[in-house]
């Protein structure tokens, strides 16, 4: 069991910053990740709806034999975390509590934000899990959903991206909040513009980072791979494979070698 590999999965391709942190931490661990590339993205989609997709998911990571599973997506995490635990017989980590943790431990003022999908956002998720570190916390909250794309299309530094985040920024920085949470996938590539809007003083928390020390410690407890265990990693999608491996290269540096497509509806008339 300790020789499986971990189970990563997002609605697309912004979760290998996830699954790029996971690797840099735990280089003898495989992984299996899939990007659900035909349903991205979950951001504006009801809770109902990303619960169903992240069930679908899980399901098919189970049959790869995987030994725990990282919901990479933060709005799947918002939605479907609970959920996913319930009915999982391995380890299901979320992307959110680990960052809440980290921006309590950062913060100075006490006034922590969080910006992430509307979905996100909406559910409240991040709020819940930092009031129930410190009640006390001021949480200012933004939805900004054209980032996504935004970082899609690699515009990192662009101009129009550059407005955009000072616009959806502003409650922040009214806010006075000493930390941000990068409540999405695709936030960490934007934390050169995020620095230059917010300023140096304002720490930026990265939750990829943080759910990769969660998930040491989870496999610290028995699960862990062997000194010697060749490690290997899987990228599959659920359409589009050659998109995932030319926008995946913005996100992990390098092209994905080779990316399997997924039918997760055959998958499951077959299972
Ligand atoms: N992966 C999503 C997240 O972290 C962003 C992309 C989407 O909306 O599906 O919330």
């Amino acid at each position: 069991m300790s020789t499986a590999p971990i189970g990563i999965f997002d609605s697309g391709i912004g979760g290998l910053t996830v699954a790029r942190a996971i690797q840099d931490l735990l280089p003898r661990e495989s992984t299996v990740y899939l990007g659900d590339t035909a349903r991205v993205p979950y951001g504006p989609k009801s809770p109902e709806t990303v619960r169903r997709y992240a069930r679908e998911i899980l399901e098919w990571l189970l049959t790869q034999e995987v030994k725990a599973v990282v919901v990479a997506c933060n709005t799947a995490t918002a939605h479907a975390l609970d959920d996913l635990r319930a009915i999982s017989p391995v380890p299901v980590l979320g992307v959110i509590e680990p960052g809440a943790r980290a921006a309590v431990a950062a913060t100075r003022n006490d006034r922590v934000g969080v910006i992430g999908t509307a979905g996100t956002v909406a559910s409240g998720a991040y709020r819940r899990a930092l009031l129930a570190l410190r009640p006390d916390l001021e949480v200012v909250q933004q939805a900004c959903p054209l980032l996504v794309p935004f970082v899609e299309e690699g515009w990192l530094v662009h101009p129009a991206t550059r407005m955009v985040i000072e616009e959806y920024l502003v409650p922040l920085r009214t806010g006075g909040v000493d930390v941000l949470v990068l409540g999405c996938t695709h936030y960490p590539l934007l934390k050169p513009l995020l620095t230059h809007v917010m300023g140096q003083n304002v720490r930026l928390i990265d939750s990829a980072l943080e759910t990769a020390r969660e998930l040491s410690r989870v496999l610290g407890e028995g699960l862990a791979a062997p000194a010697d265990n060749q490690p290997f990693h899987r990228w599959a999608a659920t359409d589009d494979v050659a998109r995932f491996a030319s926008v995946g290269s913005i996100f992990v540096g390098q092209t994905p070698a080779v990316v399997e497509l997924v039918n997760l509806k055959e998958h499951r008339a077959v299972s």
